[in-house]
């Protein structure tokens, strides 16, 4: 009862779902997705013109659609693992594919991780120049800038054989003036060298902003193994991939990645169609502090005791954070205690509806994580 409890006064409305609950069972072995994930596929945030998300997603299409893009934004976000992992040369024993980082419906069926899991089947379609942007799914840490779906945009284009010497200069030319557009021409940027299995060379693009760089964008020139792959190996062409919150928190001043799911009209009234303005905060609830400690028995991984946080308190969640990491010197037990804090965004908290939520976590980290409690 408390779920459903918590669960209203955190949202107005019930999310719209289309997750298709008949062919993926969520009570199926092997799958990790929980309900309330399960629950906010196909609410498309980017998709809502007066959105912080959908306004970012407009004004990087405004700058795409004259050099030739097509749009594709309501892609199912339900892929295989071909598509999300090895076409992209993700190698079989990569960290990304374990189920403590991936949201598995089945041994090979995924929530995408990353958009970048739509360039095989369009690129199989025949398509040259296109992107993609959409919900992205990864089971992670709790801060104000991790939240398990966010969302991201990826761009392809591949070239004629005559213009292919020209495509890394063009690459980082192109997404500077995308930095340009989004953020003034005053911008000072940097090209970093990094790793993408997919891409080789590959790129990162970091803007200087209040002092800090901040990442912007990955990218690169497709690798010949990925093109193949799509049987066109005698093509070239390059790739990019951004996150719309990052990008979005930045430009809208939003400070916590939890306000993009409110429903608070305070926070919605803010944005119109095509604008960028700098959001208000409307207030600032006080934090309550939840402490909780365990001996580790068999295999754990944080990401599981983040499930459970957000399973049982949903957005009321703000962070979760190691506090003490023990090891007893005569059993040699591990020992870890993690501190949880709660904040909503649209309210106060009482103490006695945290103490609440509190217990059924340590009830549900026994019951499913096997750990004891000190
Ligand atoms: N898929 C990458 C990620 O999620 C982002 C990315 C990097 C996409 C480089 C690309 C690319 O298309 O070329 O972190």
């Amino acid at each position: 009862m408390i779920l459903r409890r918590v669960w209203r006064s955190n949202c107005t409305r019930r999310p719209f779902s289309s997750f298709p609950y008949d062919r993926y069972p969520l009570d199926a072995p092997g799958c990790n997705v929980p309900r309330n994930i399960a629950e906010r596929v196909g609410t498309n945030l980017h998709r809502q013109p007066q959105h912080p998300l959908g306004i970012l997603q407009r004004q990087i299409l405004e700058f795409w659609q004259p050099h030739g893009f097509d749009l594709y934004d309501q892609l199912s976000p339900i892929v295989s693992t071909t598509n999300n992992f090895d076409a992209l040369r993700i190698p079989s024993d990569h960290v990304s594919r374990s189920p403590s980082d991936t949201y598995y419906l089945n041994a090979d069926t995924v929530l995408r991780t990353h958009t970048s899991a739509h360039q095989h089947e369009l690129l199989r379609a025949g398509h040259h120049r296109f992107l993609v942007s959409g919900d992205v799914y990864r089971r992670d840490e709790i801060d104000r800038s991790h939240y398990p779906i966010f969302h991201q945009m990826e761009g392809v284009k591949l070239f004629a054989p005559h213009e292919q010497n020209s495509i890394e200069s063009e690459l980082k030319e192109s997404l500077e003036q995308l930095a340009e557009h989004l953020f003034g021409p005053d911008i000072t940027k940097r090209w970093i060298d990094t790793y993408f299995p997919f891409t080789e060379p590959s790129f990162e693009l970091e803007i200087l902003f209040e002092g800090e760089w901040l990442e912007v964008l990955g990218c690169g020139v497709i690798h010949p193994e990925v093109l193949e792959k799509t049987g066109r190996g005698d093509e070239m062409g390059y790739a990019f991939g951004l996150g719309l919150e990052r990008l979005a928190m930045v430009l809208f001043q939003i400070p916590d990645i939890r306000l993009f799911w409110t429903h608070d009209e305070r926070f919605h009234r803010q944005f119109a169609s095509g604008e960028i303005v700098q959001f208000e905060p409307y207030s600032k609830f006080p934090p309550c502090y939840k402490d909780i400690s365990f001996w580790l028995e068999s295999a754990f991984h944080v990401n599981d005791l983040n499930e459970i946080v957000r399973d049982v308190a949903g957005d009321l969640v703000e962070r979760v954070w190691l506090m003490d990491d023990f090891v007893h010197p005569k059993t040699g037990k591990t020992s870890h205690c993690y501190r949880i804090a709660y904040r909503s965004m649209d309210r106060s908290l009482t103490n006695e509806e945290i103490d609440d939520l509190q217990e059924i976590v340590r009830n549900r980290v026994v019951d499913d994580l096997g750990v004891i409690l000190r």
